[in-house]
């Protein structure tokens, strides 16, 4: 019999039964312990992890793969203590691409098609109408064209927006211009009028959006941040936003999380909060993935997704 630790810690993700009826009707002879009760820890032979206590993977000493239940990994590296030598895998999840590129694309044509000033002037019962450029008009620039922005990318340029992207290293996606590394992040922020984030969280990435880059945008422009919270420097962003630099922020991810109640950006006017809720893995299809690994692991084969210790995603 096969054990897995299934550790699963915040409201998002406490669906425990659903997690294991799709876990064991889909490998074989599989036992699921859910995590604190661990049962003996040196059993355990696969984690499936969302926010792991620092300092309890490596508990585990007969572990052969970590799987995390999110696109992200960050929630694993931060344990400085982490088992040598074991794979970690995440999740790339074409219902999750999918589930993104909609987010995405629901708030950029939301800043395009004006509608929070829309709202505005409802809320005083205003008849008016805005000018509003064509999608071709407006600059949009995606942050990380990995799995998920080149989805997003993609989307955005099938609805006739002026797409960029930006990663660490130079991208083919049609229609979608590329900037790449340090040298390309201002050029990039300072043509795209919507800044959409789908970056990883890594000692790099931390605290990118942050007055440098929203001096970089032209006056006026809007922020999506889908990616994590650390990403963005709260202060920074509530100044920019005061001053009009920005018109608007869309938050889903923050640190820490839940966002506190009393927090600024709760009742800030250009702000939109959502729950960290941008892309939420689904069991369904994330358990064939981990089903999969499971199988390659037992056969000697290449794990699916593996990331890369050393990048820290
Ligand atoms: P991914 O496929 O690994 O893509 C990451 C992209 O970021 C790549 O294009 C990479 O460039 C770029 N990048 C990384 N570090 C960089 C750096 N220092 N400078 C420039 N570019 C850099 O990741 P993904 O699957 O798209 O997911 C992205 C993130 O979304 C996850 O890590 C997670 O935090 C977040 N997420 C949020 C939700 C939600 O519900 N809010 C859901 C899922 C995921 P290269 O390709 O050149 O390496
Ligand atoms: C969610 O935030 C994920 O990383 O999948």
């Amino acid at each position: 019999m096969k054990k897995l630790v299934l550790v699963l810690k915040t409201e998002a993700f406490d669906r425990v039964d659903w997690w294991i009826e799709h876990l064991t009707s889909r490998v074989p002879n599989l036992e699921v312990r859910h995590w604190p009760d661990v049962g003996a820890e040196d059993e355990i032979d696969y984690a499936l992890v969302w926010k792991p206590v620092p300092g309890d993977l490596k508990r585990y000493s007969n572990v052969k793969a970590i799987f995390s239940i999110g696109a992200g990994v960050d929630h694993i590296f931060v344990d400085p203590d982490l088992p040598a030598g074991v794979p970690i895998t995440r999740m790339i999840d074409p219902n999750m691409t999918l589930r993104m590129t909609e987010y995405v694309a629901l708030h950029v044509l939301r800043y395009h098609r004006r509608q929070p000033e829309y709202d505005a002037l409802q809320r005083n019962r205003e008849w008016r109408e805005l000018e509003q450029p064509h999608a071709g008009e407006r600059t949009v620039g995606i942050l990380g064209l990995g799995e998920l922005g080149a989805s997003a990318a993609r989307a955005l340029v099938m609805l006739g927006f002026d797409v960029a992207g930006w990663s660490r290293s130079p991208k083919q996606v049609d229609g979608v211009e590329s900037f790449a590394g340090e040298a390309g992040l201002k050029p990039f922020l300072a043509r795209s009028e919507t800044v959409a984030c789908l970056l990883p969280l890594t000692d790099e990435t931390r605290g990118i959006l942050n007055a440098d880059a929203f001096a970089a945008m032209p006056k006026g422009s809007a922020v999506i941040n889908a990616a994590r919270g650390g990403h963005v420097v709260v202060d920074d962003l509530i100044a920019a936003l005061d001053s009009g630099q920005l018109q608007g922020a869309t938050l889903d991810v923050f640190e820490p999380e839940p966002l506190p109640p009393e927090h600024p950006l709760w009742v800030h006017p250009k702000v939109t909060i959502t729950p960290h809720v941008a892309a939420i893995t689904d069991p369904r299809s994330s358990c064939d993935q981990v089903a999969e690994n499971i199988r390659r692991v037992e056969a000697g084969e290449p794990l699916l997704n593996v990331v890369d210790a050393a990048k820290g995603y």
